[in-house]
């Protein structure tokens, strides 16, 4: 039997008979767009992140993109953004005219403190930390970093829904969180949605009126707004999917405990969590210089693998414009060459991580 990367239809099954409820519902109840659910969502997600106020968007790259532009953040302004992140996490920048300076990582993956200050200019705005792979960035330096400058603070919480440090959730550090609730996301939806974490209650409407095309009321708008609003549909599903949320990345951090404690291979390098820090795990990555022969030694045994990313975003071309070159973020890119995601799926059995265990370890 073949382990692929990932398997969404065991989540689904985990919990179907509550999604299938939770969707008929909605399909019945003849309200799809901006209803109860998402609502009840926005105020249920905003309790499990410890207060504050949500607001359900239609992806995570809107959160992102929204975020900076009602922070008023465009052409002429720079943000520090860490190398090592996905695509879209320097999109919502970049998509508002603002340019992206890019930060090195620290041992963990997380945006590395040190590398800040001087990468700071009269023009820097923000700070834009993305808790990459579910592994919780260690933001007490950043925060402290931030107010000492002046700085916005918001967070790339894709891959980190209920990750915590110091007792206080991802997202909620600094004056917005982005959230994505893509389908593989450990908050996963069955389509496309995300949401932000807004601190002011005044920033908050402002997403709220953006969202619906700039309007506060019927047939009033007040600015040139986007369609970006998490649908009735995924709503009731996420609402399902949040009651589940602690259980299943309780289980997610025993696959990731099992990888740790059993991986044993001078060729591979762990992961490794900063300390302090709750860590949902939503990749389990592991680096190896020799990353190819090592996915394909997996693939023959049936075994799959990702590689998250192996371009990163200063190389991307879309990026160019930017005129960085490689060698421009030597730690970024050499994760970028390295690391390799194994499969830490919800519903991996204990004979497919012991099966994924061994050809790791007989790995030569
Ligand atoms: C770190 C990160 N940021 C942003 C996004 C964008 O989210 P979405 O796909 O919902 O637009 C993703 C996921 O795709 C992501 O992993």
């Amino acid at each position: 039997m073949e382990i692929p990367a990932n398997r969404l239809d065991r989540t689904f099954e985990r919990h179907q008979t509550e999604y299938e409820a939770a969707a008929l519902k909605v399909l019945r109840s003849g309200r799809y767009v901006l209803g109860e659910e998402t609502a009840a969502f926005e105020s249920e997600f905003a309790a499990y992140l410890g207060g504050g106020t949500c607001v359900g968007l239609a992806s995570g790259l809107d959160a992102l993109w929204i975020a900076f532009r009602l922070l008023g953040i465009g052409p002429g302004d720079e943000v520090l953004v860490q190398g090592n992140t996905y695509i879209a996490t320097v999109m919502g920048i970049t998509k508002n005219g603002a340019t992206p300076v890019f930060v090195e990582p620290d041992a963990h993956f997380a945006m590395d403190p040190e590398a800040l200050e001087p990468l700071l200019t009269p023009r820097t705005k923000a700070v834009l930390v993305t808790h990459l792979y579910g592994m919780m960035t260690p933001m007490a330096p950043i925060v402290r970093f931030c107010r000492e400058h002046g700085l916005y603070l918001v967070e790339d919480c894709a891959q980190a829904h209920g990750a915590a440090y110091g007792g206080r959730k991802a997202g909620t550090f600094g004056d917005v969180g982005c959230f994505s609730f893509y389908p593989t996301k450990n908050l996963g939806c069955f389509g496309d949605g995300g949401a932000v974490w807004v601190r002011s209650p005044a920033l908050a409407e402002r997403f709220r009126t953006f969202r619906n095309y700039g309007s506060e009321k019927k047939h009033h708008n007040a600015e040139v707004g986007a369609n970006s609003r998490l649908d009735e549909l995924q709503a009731a599903l996420l609402r399902v999917k949040l009651r589940h949320l602690d259980g299943l990345n309780a289980e997610k951090q025993r696959i990731a405990a099992r990888y740790l404690r059993e991986i044993e291979n001078p060729q591979i390098l762990l992961p490794e969590p900063a300390k302090g820090t709750v860590n949902v795990w939503h990749q389990f990555v592991v680096r190896c210089q020799r990353r190819g022969a090592l996915a394909d030694s997996l693939r023959e045994q049936g075994i799959g693998t990702e590689i998250h990313y192996p371009i990163p975003p200063h190389l991307a071309e879309a990026y160019r414009y930017l005129g960085l070159s490689r060698g421009a973020l030597p730690k970024t890119e050499a994760l970028a060459d390295t690391v390799l995601s194994v499969p830490s799926f919800i519903g991996l059995t204990e004979d497919e991580q012991t099966r994924v265990i061994r050809a790791l370890n007989a790995f030569q």
